[in-house]
């Protein structure tokens, strides 16, 4: 028999019902909003969208009810860029940071990346999932239902290894649902810097065959930046991923106007990430490129820049824009995506329906599930989430508060599962 679920009395049901592919333009500002709203939930999959009448007449005796009370009911948000495995946190940095010392700075004298890499190194596996733990029921907590998780702080085989297996054990014990991303490019550890180039052999010759053969990771990332990766150590890691079957994403201009958006289009990688340099020729080569741009407003804020990515002109020159909170210990501690709608909103000049489009369809499609994630719509997982709040631009509004009330995943309630 099959088991089904009502969500009824909701004042808003965003739907993001719409074509089936990323929303670019003036589409990003069209959320499919049936208000006052209901739904139905049919063996873990969207049933129905409609009046609360219209779904009270397909409740059936074992259908549970559940009364939103005038809250507004959303797709479970999809975060499409996050580094969440990692050991220990950066709090002396941040201090430091908050007395006046720059990130790169702190970075080259062995802080940074490099000071969480030995820390993450020292853990086993089972001591990460036990930390990453924490991490997973915030994102759930904040109406988070699947992430995109990148290594990056093992930056050996063994331990990025490690890093790819812990994202799996997370992935198959808890509610949230994890998208593995290979980043063994996201520093030269200090053993190779008189020789880099065999850092990137060892990505290449080494790194990425294990992980595709054990199938670990669906994309590879490259921090390409000034005194990173440059660009034709991106390109050569990039094409080796790409050989192996793994889709391409890229940290793209990040701190320097570095020719990052420019290669990520030359590949036509899915994603170019960050993006904060990116001036208008990049912006129009991603758009020939139909490159997805996944912009990180909550790394600007937390490194006490100004300088976030031109939102506006991307959107207006017809990208299919993503949002996502960069979470990671050095410069996004944040896992929330409300507080990501806040500074997408007063920041980038983003309205609140083009920022929900960009963390739940477009993130979706760019984590290559626009077909099961990310919209309301009959026959998609259901993944979804009551905020507690009667209009849904309050996401936006309402800032330094988490605004879920429940959350579902595959049709289960994940505010119980996590207590
Ligand atoms: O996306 N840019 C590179 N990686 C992260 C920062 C990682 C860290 O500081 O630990 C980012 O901002
Ligand atoms: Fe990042």
């Amino acid at each position: 028999m099959s088991e089904s679920l009502a969500i009824l009395n909701c004042s808003q049901v965003v739907t993001l019902a719409g074509p089936g592919r990323p929303r670019v333009g003036p589409e990003m500002r069209d959320i499919g909003i049936v208000a006052p709203g209901a739904m139905l939930v049919r063996d873990g999959l969207i049933g129905n969208v409609g009046t609360t009448a219209e779904i009270e007449e397909r409740i059936d005796a074992d259908t549970t009810v559940v009364d939103a009370g005038g809250r507004v009911l959303l797709p479970g948000f999809v975060d499409a860029h996050t580094h969440p495995i990692f050991a220990g946190t950066r709090v002396d940095e941040f201090e430091e940071r908050s007395k006046g010392a720059s990130y790169q700075e702190i970075a080259a004298r062995g802080g940074g990346i490099q000071s969480t890499v030995n820390r993450t190194r020292a853990a086993s596996v089972d001591g990460l999932v036990e930390t990453c733990r924490r991490y997973t029921e915030w994102f759930l907590r904040g109406g988070t239902t699947t992430i995109e998780a990148k290594s990056g702080y093992g930056l050996s085989l063994e331990d990025e290894l490690k890093i790819l297996r812990a994202i799996k054990r997370l992935d198959d014990e808890t509610a949230l649902r994890y998208v593995p991303t290979f980043l063994g490019a996201h520093s030269v550890p200090p053993e190779y810097r008189a020789r880099r180039g065999e850092y990137i052999s060892l990505i290449i010759d080494e790194m990425l065959p294990q992980i595709a053969r054990q199938k670990l990771a669906e994309y590879c990332d490259v921090f390409c930046e000034q005194r990173v990766f440059t660009t034709d150590e991106s390109w050569k890691i990039l094409s080796a991923a790409r050989c192996h079957g793994l889709g391409l994403r890229m940290h793209a201009d990040q701190l320097s106007l570095s020719g990052g958006a420019k290669l990520a289009a030359e590949l036509g990688t899915i994603t170019a990430d960050h993006l904060e340099h990116t001036d208008a020729d990049g912006i129009d080569a991603l758009k020939k490129a139909r490159v997805q741009p996944v912009l990180l407003p909550g790394s600007v804020y937390a490194l006490g820049s100004s300088r976030y990515p031109a939102a506006r002109e991307m959107i207006d020159a017809g990208l299919a824009v993503v949002l996502a909170t960069d979470f990671n210990p050095g410069s996004s501690p944040t896992p929330s995506m409300a507080m990501i709608l806040s500074l997408a909103a007063t920041h980038m000049k983003m309205t609140p329906a083009e920022g929900i489009t960009a963390v739940t369809i477009n993130a979706a499609y760019s984590l290559n599930r626009g077909d099961q994630l990310g919209s309301l719509e009959p026959g998609k997982v259901a993944d979804f989430v009551i905020h507690d709040c009667d209009d849904y631009r309050e996401l936006a509004y309402f800032f330094g508060i988490e605004h879920a009330w429940r959350v579902y995943c595959g049709g289960t309630n994940a505010t119980d599962l996590h207590g």
